[in-house]
């Protein structure tokens, strides 16, 4: 439709129809139900709110979405149709690997196709909206939500970003298969104070635009259709109700013109976080701040149409507001095509498809991060393996919102083995959780019947079938359940179950590969001690189980690379690898100085750092060679580095490019990712790697909040992981 008739459109709607276009429900106002993904808001929806919405979420189904589509136009006064959104995050029918696993591929192809994947079976299924990319950086274990972040650094996540809006929406989302994406949540709600869940955020504007804000901004500039503001707090003012958040800098400074929804009742909280008196001030906030679409609350059909006939609002601002929702549904063609690519035919025909459960398999398998390996892996077929542990036969390994996908579709370890037809023996060993635990997860509820007795059979039956075999594969991790929203942990260990597990079969086996099932980073100092191997394979999706055999046996080297350090203890975190100099910054050859910056009890390093992943092969790395010491302005220079294959198996590397300004206006990281590349060598083959280093790579916000490059020294690492010496110096000159 053509922008005048939006406009046109706009002319006539009543005020309160307008304002009811900026309501979002769920699915539970309308027949064929829906997931609630959020608390039920204590308010009551009227009749005519339902009747006059402009969009809805978590409702799916081809047919379901046609049918309450149709309903709808027919008793809306302009026929204007819903936009059906729902949170499509790692796969809709196939699930993918989580994002925190995709982004240990080092590869943002993974994350483009897992995208369009998702893509073509949710707009089948007749959504025409994912809440998806999450984009927050990441550095804290405790935080249940890292699973859904591509993890703890700003250039790869801004990497990711485009590649998964280019995955949603190809070149017009508007086109078949494709659906708009939502970027969220907006901003830097990867940093609750402690890690835990919707607390507030502290942080400088300087580390907010440096560190947090680029992922986001990347998505926005590939053209995503929506932005979600987050629950937490900026400045201690709620996103939701942040002008300066929202109008100048999403849409002053970034240029953003899109749609910019709240998350799940943000508005109403606004008045929880004590910054409104109550919901009517709470709705003036928002539309001042600029959050066009309120979900699942009513603070903005109750409420503002007396704040504009009271003139405490200004009738343009809702305005503004409903006219960015119709264009969004123009972008998306809902007014010449209201139902979008629902189609029951289709859907029958993609969700779950071979092809998409083989994307869906090979995806998982770049995800896969090899911490330990003395030998013990690839397994071979012939020999005698016992798989141990609860996720030998763990369905529950599609990631925490894949809501939509179903766990009894998933592959797992043990089919996945079967399938491949090695010589294993399978034991359960124990339970994800305690016997008779009980554990709400964000769609399911995970509960266990095991007495103790039983529970006893089952480990001795484990440690029986560790004492007949060559090597133990010992499957274990945090449960699904522990992962996702409201899944905050303060003790990031494997369950006590488990960990007993762990020790009754190393008394008996000490050849353990340990497959590591999490939905973040684990502090797994006792698995490393007693394991001859650790293969983190995150919660890998449906294909899960057929990835894993074909690693361990050596049909694929794994080839992935930590996204977010590993702490050593959770003490460390927030613990990642581009910190920060310090006036005493820890001098190793002198850990009996007690006063540098250190703990008394546990090293500062945690145990695995961001970029570090082996392969079934080793790597020689040449010097790093510059193309030159000295970088003009608006220059470049060439950072190059030679690999070699030096195992006797085909193996993957992804080379990192890190640099370090060494003097700035403010403290600069120790180091900054800025390039990888990842190489697949047979043995013996070496390949020139050559990063071109520019002075834009070199900017940071200054001491005047000027984003700028400064003239200096900086030091160039190029290895295969955040903690390599491989390095090399140039000038930046002015
Ligand atoms: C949830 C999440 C958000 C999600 C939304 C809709 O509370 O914070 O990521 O997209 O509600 O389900």
């Amino acid at each position: 439709m053509e922008q005048r008739k939006l406009l046109e459109l706009l002319e006539e709607m009543s005020l309160e129809e307008k304002i009811n276009q900026l309501f979002q429900g769920n699915g539970s106002f309308y027949e064929g139900g829906s997931i609630a993904t959020g608390p039920a808001s204590e308010q009551g929806f009227s009749e005519k709110t339902i009747r006059e919405a402009g969009s809805v979420l978590s409702i799916v189904g081809a047919e379901n979405i046609k049918k309450i589509q149709k309903a709808h136009m027919e008793n809306h006064p302009h026929h204007i149709p819903l936009v059906f959104m729902a949170d499509i995050i790692n796969g809709y029918k196939t699930a993918f690997p989580i994002p925190l696993a995709q982004g240990a591929a080092f590869n943002p192809k993974v994350a483009k196709e897992g995208a369009e994947v998702a893509a073509k079976e949710a707009s089948a299924a007749g959504i025409q909206v994912t809440f998806s990319p999450m984009l927050d950086l990441v550095r804290d274990a405790r935080w249940g939500r890292v699973m859904e972040s591509n993890g703890e650094d700003t250039y790869l996540n801004s990497v990711y970003a485009k590649a998964l809006v280019e995955g949603y929406q190809g070149d017009d989302p508007k086109q078949p298969g494709k659906i708009g994406a939502c970027v969220k949540h907006f901003a830097a709600y990867g940093a609750p104070v402690a890690g835990r869940d919707y607390n507030n955020v502290e942080l400088s504007e300087r580390t907010l635009r440096d560190d947090y804000l680029p992922a986001y901004e990347a998505a926005v500039k590939a053209g995503a259709l929506l932005v979600m503001t987050s629950f937490n707090t900026l400045n201690r003012m709620p996103s939701s109700a942040n002008k300066w958040l929202l109008r100048d800098i999403l849409r002053g400074e970034m240029g953003f013109e899109g749609t910019v929804i709240s998350d799940w009742a943000a508005i109403e909280e606004i008045r929880n976080h004590g910054v409104a008196k109550d919901r009517k001030e709470a709705a003036k906030l928002a539309l001042l701040a600029g959050t066009d679409i309120d979900m699942m609350t009513t603070c903005y059909s109750n409420y503002l149409k007396e704040l504009i006939e009271s003139g405490e609002l200004d009738e343009a601002l809702l305005d503004e507001a409903v006219l960015r929702v119709l264009e969004l549904k123009n972008k998306l063609g809902l007014f010449e095509n209201p139902y979008k690519d629902a189609d029951e035919e289709a859907e029958k025909k993609v969700l779950l498809c071979e092809e998409h459960r083989r994307k869906a398999k090979e995806a998982a398998k770049e995800t896969f991060v090899l911490l330990e390996n003395d030998g013990i892996l690839p397994l071979k077929k012939e020999e005698k393996v016992a798989f141990i542990g609860p996720f030998t036969e763990e369905k529950a390994i599609i990631g925490a919102w894949s809501i939509f996908a179903d766990e009894k579709d998933a592959v797992s370890v043990k089919e996945g083995v079967a399938a491949i037809g090695a010589n294993a023996i399978f034991a359960k060993g124990c339970d994800s959780l305690e016997p008779g635990a009980v554990m709400p997860g964000m769609n399911f509820i995970y509960e266990s019947s095991r007495t103790q007795t039983q529970a006893q059979m089952m480990l001795d039956e484990a440690v029986e079938a560790a004492q007949k075999a060559d090597k133990v594969v010992l499957c274990i991790g945090e449960h699904m359940a522990q992962t996702g929203e409201a899944a905050s942990r303060a003790d990031i260990t494997i369950p006590e179950g488990q960990k007993k597990l762990l020790r009754e079969i190393a008394r008996v086996n000490k050849n353990i590969a340990v497959v590591l099932f999490n939905g973040r980073p684990l502090d797994i100092r006792e698995i490393k001690e007693l394991a001859k191997a650790v293969l983190v394979v995150w919660m890998p999706g449906t294909e899960g189980g057929n990835a894993i055999a074909e690693v361990l046996y050596g049909e694929t080297a794994p080839s992935g690379k930590l996204p977010m350090s590993f702490p050593y203890a959770v003490g460390q975190v927030p613990v990642f690898y581009n910190e920060f100099k310090t006036g005493r910054r820890m001098n190793p050859d002198q850990p009996e100085n007690r006063f540098q910056s250190r703990y008394m009890d546990i090293p500062n390093e945690p145990l695995y750092s961001f970029g570090y992943g082996l392969s079934y092969t080793e790597f020689s790395y040449s010097g790093v060679k510059l193309s030159s010491g000295n970088l003009e302005r608006n220059g470049k220079i060439t950072a190059s580095v030679t690999v070699k294959n030096i195992g006797s198996r085909k193996g993957a590397e992804t080379v990192q490019l890190y640099i370090r300004d060494e003097e700035g206006s403010v403290v600069r990281p120790v180091r900054e990712l800025r390039g990888f590349e990842k190489l697949w060598l047979d043995p013996g083959e070496e390949k020139e790697v050559s990063f071109t280093i520019t002075e834009n790579m070199l900017k940071f916000h200054d001491i005047n909040m000027k984003y700028t490059a400064e003239p200096g020294r900086f030091t160039v690492f190029v290895g295969g992981n955040s903690r390599t010496l491989n390095q090399a110096e140039f000038c930046l000159t002015f």
